[in-house]
C-alpha cells in the first residue's frame, strides 16, 4: 500500500494513470467543465504528481501550466513525460507561482490532518488574484464503501466516519495499485475553504457508473477573494 511515492511507486503510479478508468475520466470531465475557457491562462496544477492533471489542463487549452509537488520522485516521472507549456517545480515557499487559475485533482483525500489541508489551501490562495478560481477533484463522503470493476474504496481498520480516518482505495487492473486516503466530508472542505481566503461555489458530483448509486469522487470549486 503506498503511502509515500518512492522511486518504485511513482513510476507504478504512472502506469495506473494511463489506464481508461470511468470514475476518474468522468470526474476529469466535469472539472474540465468547472474550470471554464483555460485558453491564454496560465493554470496551477497543485500536487501535480506524475503529470497526468497538468497535461490535461494543457490539452484543455491553458497557455502555461505550473504543476507543484513536494515529492521528487513524482516530478522526476513527470519529467521524463510530453511536457511542453508545462514547468514541473519542486513545492518551496520561494517557488509559488502567480497563476489565473488553480486546480487540485485527487490530492486532499491523501492529507491526513485539518491543519495541512488548511497550510496547502493557504499555499494555493496565495498563488491566485482575487476572483480567480479553483477546482479540486477529491472524495465523496457520502460514497463510502465504494465497489465497482475499476476502482474500490473501503474504510480501514477502527474507521468511525470520522473526519481524517483512514480509507483504503484501490485501482484495480492487471497490476493494481493501493492508496492510504483519509475521510474528510464537504463541511471539513468548506471550513478548510472559508478559512483560507475561499468561498466554495459549486460541489458537484460526477455521473455515477451504472448500476452505482453515486461517484466515489467530488468536484469543488471556489473563488479566491
Ligand atoms: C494521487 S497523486 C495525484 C497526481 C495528479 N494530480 C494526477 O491527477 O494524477 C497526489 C499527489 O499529491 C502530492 N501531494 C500530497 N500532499 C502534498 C502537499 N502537501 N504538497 C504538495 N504535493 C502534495 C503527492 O506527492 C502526489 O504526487
Amino acid at each position: 500500500m503506498v503511502t509515500t511515492y518512492n522511486k518504485q511507486s511513482a513510476p507504478a503510479y504512472q502506469e495506473t494513470t494511463s489506464e481508461t478508468i470511468f470514475e476518474i475520466n468522468i470526474a476529469f470531465e466535469n472539472a474540465r467543465e468547472v474550470l471554464g475557457k483555460l485558453t491564454s491562462q496560465t493554470v496551477l496544477d497543485f500536487g501535480c504528481g506524475t503529470g497526468r492533471s497538468s497535461r490535461l489542463l494543457r490539452h484543455w487549452g491553458a497557455q502555461q501550466v505550473i504543476g507543484l509537488d513536494q515529492n521528487p520522485n513524482m516530478i522526476a516521472v513527470a519529467q521524463t513525460l510530453p511536457r511542453e507549456g508545462i514547468e514541473y517545480r519542486l513545492l518551496r515557499e520561494e517557488n509559488l507561482p502567480q497563476v489565473d487559475k488553480a486546480f487540485s485533482a485527487f490530492v486532499l483525500m491523501e492529507i491526513e490532518s485539518i491543519e495541512k489541508l488548511q497550510q496547502i489551501h493557504r499555499t494555493i490562495a496565495q498563488t491566485l488574484p482575487a476572483g480567480g478560481k479553483y477546482v479540486a477533484i477529491t472524495n465523496n463522503s457520502e460514497a463510502l464503501p465504494y465497489d465497482s470493476e475499476q476502482i474500490s474504496i473501503y474504510p480501514a481498520l477502527d474507521f468511525k466516519y470520522n473526519s481524517g480516518d483512514i480509507m483504503l482505495a484501490t485501482i484495480k487492473g492487471e497490476k493494481p495499485f493501493e492508496f492510504r486516503d483519509h475521510y474528510w466530508t464537504l463541511e471539513d472542505y468548506t471550513r478548510v475553504l472559508e478559512a483560507t481566503g475561499f468561498q466554495l461555489r459549486e460541489a458537484r458530483i460526477p455521473q455515477p457508473r451504472k448500476n452505482h448509486k453515486t461517484s466515489p469522487y467530488l468536484v469543488l470549486s471556489a473563488i479566491r477573494y
